[in-house]
């Protein structure tokens, strides 16, 4: 098996220990040996995509993990999104069994897509809006004649929360309260690791007016369940047609990522229905099936305050890194090892 990513790091290191206990032999191919990596646009130019390396992966088992990144610009990482796009499309013509193929990992990339794909199948999502809205006098006029006062704003190709925004317009008092973890420095939007909420409008304008140019995805803003007194949603490894693992973020504010300080807990501890659970695996088999190529996607999903009615907020290709799986029995990547090879 080979796995495409970086020399260090947890997904690497706990991939070659799954490895290791499968029996399995495991080549890393990684992006650092392949590119520059003072500049993501010779991402794209990078020998990976040459006919040597498609030698090396051709008839092979792959994994592609993403390339490491820098995430505190939030234009220098749309620059590097790009260059990945490209480096994927490259990959695509390699003859080999992927884990999820490059242009299943690029479709999950479009939030637009995605959403968009899965709404049209009918699978219950987070209600995206098909408008395009470049500034945030078209988002209140969107949001007005929609009679939709809450939404969430969302460039349309990042992961990892980067510039995810919750916004609260009171309507008849024109108040604004939004939630988000960027902020602007110097007129430049940059990602964080903390949540900050505000209802200063002279903080809110600039700071949606800027983020509104990085081509957002705007959906309604569902209010989910709670547990304790704090909201959560749910993180679902789905693989090889069933659910391998779920764990469920519990935070205090609107935005559940666990990097942001909020608390991972086993879902057992929820004491959800097993109609609700079988509904869950339900939906993420009929979501992963709507896009060829895929194997493995980690599935956003928040259960709807009162109804508890699941619906997906977005699916990742290359979202299986669970701590609390790898720490413990490590059985996402051990079942990767075991059933990708013998494809
Ligand atoms: N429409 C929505 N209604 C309620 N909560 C939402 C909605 N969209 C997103 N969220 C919250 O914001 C979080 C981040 O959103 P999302 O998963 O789409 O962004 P992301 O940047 O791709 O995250 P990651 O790549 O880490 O999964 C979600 O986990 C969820 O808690
Ligand atoms: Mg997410």
């Amino acid at each position: 098996m080979i796995l495409i990513g970086t020399q260090e790091g947890k997904r690497t290191d706990y991939m070659r220990r799954a490895a290791a206990a499968e029996n399995i032999p495991l080549e890393l191919l990684p992006w650092d040996a392949l590119r520059n990596p003072s500049s993501p646009e010779e991402l794209s130019k990078n020998t990976l995509l040459g006919n040597q390396a498609m030698e090396r992966l051709q008839g092979e088992a792959v994994k592609i993990d993403p390339p490491p990144s820098r995430t505190y610009e939030l234009q220098w990482m749309k620059r590097q999104l790009k260059a990945y796009g490209d480096a994927l499309k490259g990959l695509d013509r390699a003859e080999c069994t992927f884990l999820n193929t490059p242009e299943a990992i690029s479709r999950l990339l479009d939030k637009r897509y995605a959403k968009h794909l899965l709404m049209e199948k009918d699978i219950p999502v987070t209600e995206m809006f098909p408008e395009e809205i470049g500034n945030l006098e078209q988002l209140l006029d969107l949001m007005e004649r929609r009679r939709c006062y809450s939404v969430f704003l969302k460039p349309r190709y990042f992961s990892g929360a980067a510039g995810v925004a919750a916004f609260r317009l009171h309507p008849k008092q024109g108040k604004f309260c939004l939630y988000s973890s960027c902020r602007l420095k110097d007129n430049e939007l940059i990602n964080t690791k903390k949540l900050m909420r505000t209802e200063n409008p002279r903080e809110v304008r600039p700071l949606l007016d800027r983020l509104l140019t990085l081509d957002c995805v705007v959906e309604r803003w569902h209010p989910k369940a709670d547990f304790h007194g704090k909201s959560y949603d749910l993180r679902v490894v789905f693989q090889f047609g069933h659910v391998a693992f779920t764990v469920a973020r519990q935070s205090a504010g609107p935005i559940t990522n666990l990097h942001l300080n909020n608390q991972a807990l086993p879902v057992n501890c929820l004491g959800l229905a097993p109609s609700i659970l079988d509904e869950i695996e339900q939906i993420c088999a009929q979501a992963c099936s709507a896009f060829p190529g895929l194997s493995m996607a980690g599935v956003d999903i928040l259960l709807e305050r009162g109804t508890l009615r699941p619906r997906i907020i977005e699916m990742n290709g290359q979202g299986d890194l669970i701590y609390q799986d790898i720490y413990g029995e490590n059985q996402i990547y051990r079942e990767q090892a075991r059933r990708l090879p013998a494809r």
